[in-house]
């Protein structure tokens, strides 16, 4: 078994299908689609974990404006038949590596506290502490945990 973090620098067909199909299998219609997935790859950073040359996993990171060694972990997605393995936690620990060696000191992201394996993902497994809860972030009732992590 191959399993590998690759940092995604071309905007070619099938990748970019590949990422669509992961955020939308994640995330219905709100979703990253084509028109937001290919300015992440060229302005942003997008990270896919690919199994036996599969992409699995995609992750969508901004570099923050105003404090530039800091990032913003936009989105994560595991393929739902893979979810449940390790694979997510080991996918954004390898993700951390990637962002503290292009310069970024501590990553951040928002959370519904009732997304758990996603919060057991970030807290438990990987050290993110919560910094804030943010009611109606995203409209109304749609309340975050804000979550830090120094690399
Ligand atoms: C969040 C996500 C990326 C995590 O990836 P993953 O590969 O499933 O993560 P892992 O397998 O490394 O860890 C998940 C943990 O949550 C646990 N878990 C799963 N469902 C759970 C639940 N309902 N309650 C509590 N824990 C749960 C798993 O058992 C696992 O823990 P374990 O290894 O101790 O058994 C993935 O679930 C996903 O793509 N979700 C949909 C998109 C999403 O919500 N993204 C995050 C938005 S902030």
């Amino acid at each position: 078994m191959s399993l590998k973090v690759e940092t995604i620098n071309n905007n070619d067909s099938h990748t970019v299908s590949s990422l669509v199909k992961l955020e939308k299998n994640a995330f219905g219609p709100n979703g990253l689609s084509e028109w937001e997935i290919v300015p992440f790859i060229r302005h942003g950073l997008v990270a896919a974990l690919k199994l036996d040359g599969k992409v699995i996993g995609s992750a969508h990171f901004l570099r923050d404006w105003t404090h530039p060694n800091h990032a913003y972990l936009f989105s994560i997605a595991i393929d739902p038949s893979y979810r449940g393995k390790g694979f997510g936690t080991r996918f954004l620990s390898d993700c951390c590596i990637i962002l503290k060696q292009q310069g970024i000191n501590s990553v951040e992201l928002t959370v519904d506290a009732t997304n758990h394996p996603a919060v057991k993902v970030y807290k438990d497994k990987l050290g993110f502490k919560t910094t804030e809860t943010r009611i109606d972030e995203y409209g109304e009732g749609e309340d975050r945990l804000v979550m830090v992590k120094a690399l």
